[in-house]
């Protein structure tokens, strides 16, 4: 089983990936979170990435796919897997449709999670992530117990680097031009199913959870 969460930067991806991978079965794979682990190790592919990263614009669609084919062999063991952030490209969405059979997985699902963008901004530029395990929080929206400490793990919260309005305002138009066809990609292919991501996040995890319980 394969689902993918596909919607713009501050979407809300992360926070609901976060409750789908506790509630059900699955392995979650984030290219994001594992290109800033690469950022943050200094590591060849970090170098690379990070200043595709830092600009808000997309990392090359080489690099992106070689860390997924890694992670997907991995995942084995679980019920299937989650990917956030991956498809971002048509040229990802033809690679990973092309990967598939010999993967021995189905496509299962695309959530595309539709936000106002006056909306992303608010949540983006308020964001901050925890340190050490990555779960997102909101200084208005979902604030941690404790001021700048993550509530799971005790880590400090940060504000990620591409949050600033500027590169924010990047990433979303990026969005639009590179990853917003994807809509129709999986619509035509019958998997897409539209998610009102205006709502809380419990509003929004209530209609993703009530499909994904049918499949
Ligand atoms: P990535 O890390 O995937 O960033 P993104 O797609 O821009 O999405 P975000 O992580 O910013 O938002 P989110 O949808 O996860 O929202 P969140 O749950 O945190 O990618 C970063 C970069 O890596 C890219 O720019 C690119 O350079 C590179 N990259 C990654 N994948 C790639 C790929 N496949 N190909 C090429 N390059 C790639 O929520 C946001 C905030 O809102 C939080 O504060 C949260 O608490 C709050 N919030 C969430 N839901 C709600 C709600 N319902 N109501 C109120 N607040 C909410
Ligand atoms: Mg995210
Ligand atoms: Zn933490």
């Amino acid at each position: 089983m394969l689902i993918v969460l596909l919607g713009p930067p501050g979407s809300g991806k992360g926070t609901q990936a976060e409750k789908i991978t506790s509630e059900f079965d699955l392995a979650y794979i984030s290219t994001g979170d594992i290109l800033r682990s690469a950022v943050k190790d200094n590591n060849e592919l970090g170098r690379k990435a990070r200043q595709y990263m830092d600009q808000g614009q997309l990392v090359p669609d080489d690099l992106v796919v070689d860390i997924v084919k890694v992670r997907l062999m991995d995942a084995e063991g679980k019920k299937g897997a989650l990917f956030d952030g991956f498809p971002r490209t048509v040229e990802q969405a033809v690679f990973l449709e092309k990967a598939l059979p010999e993967l021995k997985v189905t496509l299962n699902m695309v959530f595309s999670i539709e936000v106002d963008e006056s909306e992303l901004i608010k949540r983006l530029t308020g964001r901050r992530v925890c340190s050490v395990c990555g779960a997102s929080y909101h200084l208005k929206f979902k604030p941690p117990k404790v001021r700048n400490v993550c509530d799971q793990c005790g880590g400090d919260l940060y504000q990620r680097d591409d949050d600033s309005l500027e590169t924010v305002q990047e990433r979303l138009e990026v969005y639009k031009k590179q990853t917003e066809p994807l809509i129709d990609f999986y619509q035509e292919r019958g998997l897409l199913s539209p998610i009102d991501g205006n709502q809380d996040i419990d509003g929004v995890y209530k209609q993703i959870s009530s499909v994904l319980g049918e499949l």
